[in-house]
């Protein structure tokens, strides 16, 4: 079959543009765009009735993450199987570190676990667990040579992978320095702890004191303190997974200062709610994030917070762990819960059907939230997160018409629930592309776990060099 393709008949929608063309893929990339392509000698691809979204890029997940003694249900191969058949052809995983383990060691391991397993184009995130000289002899080096240009710290899970604020502030000063973004996970790890030992000692158990030892509070104040903290480092900051009112009012403080503070949100925090974790017979435990789910007056304040830029991203932040076996572990103590979720397969499609087809955010807004803004945070534009002459051929042929219910019967993971289940669904990734090859084609995965490719990432604020193919330029770029 030959390797240069013609979609044609389809409407390519972008960040910013919404047209009807035709797309020509050599090499794997956009070779030209516009009306009635040549298709000599190409493999003629109909997408008609269908939109052309650029590839999904999700800018968090943990696959093979080991968590409170166990390890993620779902690794790079189910994991980015399910992304691929959720329209998410690019995935950004935490590398996570050790305290006194070389940094250059961390990464070695994140690039065993994937490699020859990811079914779609991935690269890393850094955790910085000290700030320690070592540390901060290794990370200009690997920024630079690994193209990990993203950082991130811990205010919470104390003892585990929380660090101080002195640390924080030399991963910033150290960021600006070297142009990478750090990353944040804000809550109040101190006194988080104090309240789960309160609580455990009362007898409350339950997987719902797990949400109420963790008050909106405690994420509105550690979210406002590491912004605090970035604007004193002169560095920018992303706060990933937000869920509460109070923590979008302190990054729409900061944003308004003109602070360089960028906010995520996930699909869990805009369509599930705290009653989740009430669910009897231990089911609350399926809902355990971190922070954790809210009521259900907050996810109005994330959509408005979407939809006016206060929150540039919807990131999956997918780690799964089966209810049998694994959030079970928690029984009896909320705290021994795994925290995380499945939503890497699910966070593409319920975007669109709970934003675009409810009328929370345009469908502009949809293609930045789920793909081009972060390609643009993490140094992948305009390589990845459009489609535009010289851009990687990741493409999603979408079906906007489709009706679905979301399940564990019908998805990709291996990990023995949804968060999603019975939720009824707006739209379907038909056929996805990466690179310019099929991943998944008419709904079959016809990709192979190892087609993925690291890609290394540009310094904040930097572009991906792409060239442009001689005979096409002039195509339309998003
Ligand atoms: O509950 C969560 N979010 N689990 C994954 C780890 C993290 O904090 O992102
Ligand atoms: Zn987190
Ligand atoms: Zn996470």
């Amino acid at each position: 079959m030959s390797s240069t393709k013609v979609i044609v008949g389809g409407t390519i929608v972008t960040a910013s543009d919404m047209y009807q063309a035709d797309i020509r893929i050599e090499n794997g990339i956009v070779a030209a765009i516009g009306s009635r392509l040549d298709a000599a000698g190409a493999e003629i691809i109909d997408a008609a009735g269908l939109y052309v979204f650029p590839g999904g890029i999700d800018p968090h997940t943990h696959l093979d993450m080991p968590f409170g003694g166990t390890v993620t249900a779902d690794d790079f191969e189910s994991g980015t199987i399910a992304a691929a058949f959720g329209g998410t052809t690019t995935v950004l995983d935490f590398c996570l570190t050790k305290r006194g383990e070389p940094l250059s060691e961390a990464v070695r391991t994140w690039h065993a676990k994937a490699a020859g397993k990811a079914a779609v184009d991935y690269g890393f995130h850094l955790m910085v667990a000290d700030a320690g000289e070592q540390a901060l002899r290794e990370l200009p080096e690997i920024i630079g040579r690994e193209g990990i240009t993203s950082l991130k710290v811990f205010m919470a899970y104390k003892d585990v992978f929380q660090v101080d604020d002195g640390t924080m502030f030399r991963t910033l000063q150290l960021a600006r320095e070297e142009g990478a973004l750090v990353m944040v996970h804000a809550e109040n790890g101190d006194v988080i702890d104090f309240l789960v030992e309160q609580a455990l000692a009362r007898g409350d158990t339950d997987p719902i004191h797990h949400a109420l030892t963790r008050p909106p509070e405690l994420e509105g104040e550690a979210t406002g303190r590491a912004a605090e903290l970035a604007g004193l480092a002169g560095a920018p900051l992303y706060v990933v997974h937000v869920t509460c009112a109070q923590a979008v009012q302190r990054i729409g403080e900061a944003r308004a200062r003109g602070l360089a503070v960028y906010g995520e949100t996930c699909p869990q925090y805009l369509t599930l709610d705290i009653s989740s974790l009430e669910k009897p017979d231990f089911e609350g435990a399926k809902y355990v994030w971190s922070p954790p789910l809210r009521e259900r007056e907050h996810q109005q304040v994330l959509w408005d917070a979407l939809s006016s830029g206060t929150l540039q991203t919807v990131g999956s932040d997918q780690c799964s762990f089966h209810f049998k076996g694994q959030k079970e572990l928690g029984r009896g103590d909320f705290s021994k819960i795994p925290n995380g979720g499945p939503t890497i397969e699910d966070r593409f499609t319920l975007l669109y059907s709970e934003g675009v087809e409810k009328g929370r955010i345009t469908i502009h807004q949809f293609v930045d939230l789920v793909s081009t803004a972060s390609a643009k945070l993490f140094g992948l534009f305009p390589r990845k997160g459009t489609i535009a002459v010289g851009s990687d051929a990741d493409l999603v042929l979408f079906d906007p018409s489709a009706k679905r219910i979301l399940s564990a019967d019908s998805h990709h993971l291996k990990v023995d629930y949804s968060a999603f289940e019975g939720m009824e669904a707006t739209g379907k990734p038909v056929s996805v592309l990466l690179r310019g090859q099929f991943v998944v084609r008419d709904g079959e995965f016809v990709g192979q776990a190892g087609c993925g490719r690291y890609v290394p990432r540009a310094r904040f604020g930097a572009r991906t060099p792409i060239s442009v193919p001689e005979a096409s330029a002039g195509g339309r770029g998003g």
